[in-house]
């Protein structure tokens, strides 16, 4: 008799603690999930609420590639990623972010929908189409879509290009080739990258 109370005893503790273990996870998930939501509201002020960003020098986040965000997330946090609007813009909101809101926020950003593409001089296109494509052999520039992918969408390491700002793929050119951003295989591919040149491929993947 005194075992059954006792087996009655500890089994109605563990379907309690159970119960108790449940509902302490759904509150963590609602409070996981409102930080997430919160989080992406102050993202959303510079790179818009689906990653489509509110200026041509911020640069569109959807779509982009899961793990290059989160490396960049991670470069910004670490201090890596040092070029001078990195410091400016994104040491401070990274140091805010852990390795969990790191993955949720590079989850949430790489499945909106890719952004618009902006139209552009076709002579320039032209021309960057070929850069891309072929890469330039006389100044040993290899073929950007090697890394990149022939439909720029990128993968894995290896960010998306397609349909990202003129002037903030510009930007990055100059200052990965200055070394001002760290980014050390593609600072061998574009060290003999002329301006006009930088100018025609990101006005090429910018109108995909
Ligand atoms: C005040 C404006 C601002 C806010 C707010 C902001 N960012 Fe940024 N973000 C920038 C700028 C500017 C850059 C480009 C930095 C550079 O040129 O190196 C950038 C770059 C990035 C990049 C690198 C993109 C790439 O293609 O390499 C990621 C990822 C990023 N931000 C994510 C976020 C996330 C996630 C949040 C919210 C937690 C956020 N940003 C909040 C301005 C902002
Ligand atoms: C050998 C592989 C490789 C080749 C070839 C290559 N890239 Fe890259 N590229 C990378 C990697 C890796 C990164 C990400 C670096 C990082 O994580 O900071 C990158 C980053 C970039 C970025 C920064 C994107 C962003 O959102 O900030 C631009 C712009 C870029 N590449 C343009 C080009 C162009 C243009 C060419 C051709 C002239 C080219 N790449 C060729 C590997 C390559």
């Amino acid at each position: 008799m005194k075992i059954r109370i006792l087996t009655i005893l500890a089994l109605g503790a563990s379907v309690g603690l159970g119960v108790a273990a449940h509902a302490a996870t759904d509150v963590a998930s609602t409070a996981d999930q409102a930080k997430l939501k919160a989080t992406i509201e102050n993202c959303a002020v510079c790179h818009g609420g689906n990653g489509h960003s509110v200026s041509p020098t911020f640069p569109n986040l959807a779509a982009q590639q899961p793990t290059y965000l989160e490396n960049q997330l991670k470069a910004f946090k670490n201090e890596t990623r040092a070029d001078p609007d990195a410091q400016a813009f994104m040491w401070g909101m990274a140091s805010q972010l852990d390795d969990q809101m790191i993955g949720e926020l590079a989850q949430y950003f790489s499945t909106q929908p890719p952004p618009p593409s902006e139209p552009g001089d076709p002579k320039l296109i032209a021309e960057g189409h070929k850069i891309f494509h072929e890469g330039i052999p006389a100044q040993g520039v290899p073929a950007c879509a090697s890394c990149h992918g022939a439909d720029a969408a990128g993968r894995g390491m290896f960010p998306r290009l397609a349909g990202q700002h003129k002037p903030y793929l510009i930007k990055q050119l100059l200052v990965i080739q200055s070394v001002l951003r760290t980014a050390p295989v593609m600072h061998g591919v574009i060290k003999t990258l002329s301006r006009h040149e930088m100018e025609a491929v990101a006005t090429y993947l910018a109108s995909l």
